[in-house]
């Protein structure tokens, strides 16, 4: 059965806000608030991945003038090396780019090495670091990509 990828708005803050607990287990909790908070903002665009109408994960992006941010992409441990991450991005970008974004950019750890393929696999291409970025003390890859 293919991905689904569907918009998502304020309604779905409490269903991302447990997706991207599931995704980042252990790691800093975003919730159903934050989300709300987020996707009230302008210039955002939530989609979710599904499958048979069961969510998997979700993106989160936000265009402000001609560059887009990915501000966070998360797929269910259970779903994962099926397609639905780089179904988000590929979409994510495209929704970016119809709101007039010329560029993307996004942070993402060093140690992260499934999110590293998947960017450069869908034309990211590494832009700078920051040291110590995280609080496990590992340092942000910056990436972008040209829409
Ligand atoms: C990163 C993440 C979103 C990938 O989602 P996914 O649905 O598994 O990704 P896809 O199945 O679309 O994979 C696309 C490509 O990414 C790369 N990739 C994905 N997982 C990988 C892994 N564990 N190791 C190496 N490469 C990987 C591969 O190139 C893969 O293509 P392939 O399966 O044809 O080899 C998912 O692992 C996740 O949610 N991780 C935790 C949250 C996170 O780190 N988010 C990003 C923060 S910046």
């Amino acid at each position: 059965m293919s991905v689904d990828i569907l918009a998502a708005g304020p309604e779905s803050s409490e269903l991302l806000a447990a997706l991207h607990a599931k995704a980042f287990d252990g790691g800093e909790v975003w919730n159903g608030a934050a989300f709300a908070t987020l996707l009230a903002g302008p210039g955002m665009d939530a989609l979710l991945a599904a499958r048979g109408g069961t969510p998997l994960g979700f993106i989160l992006m936000r265009t402000i003038a001609d560059e887009a941010e990915m501000l966070t992409l998360a797929v269910l441990p259970s779903a994962r090396r099926a397609g639905a991450g780089r179904a988000l991005v590929k979409v994510g970008l495209e929704a970016a780019r119809r709101r007039g974004a010329a560029s993307a950019f996004l942070e993402v750890s060093v140690t992260n090495v499934a999110a590293i393929a998947l960017y450069r696999s869908t034309g990211w291409g590494e832009a700078g670091h920051r040291a110590r970025y995280y609080r496990d003390g590992s340092d942000a890859l910056i990436m972008s990509c040209r829409l």
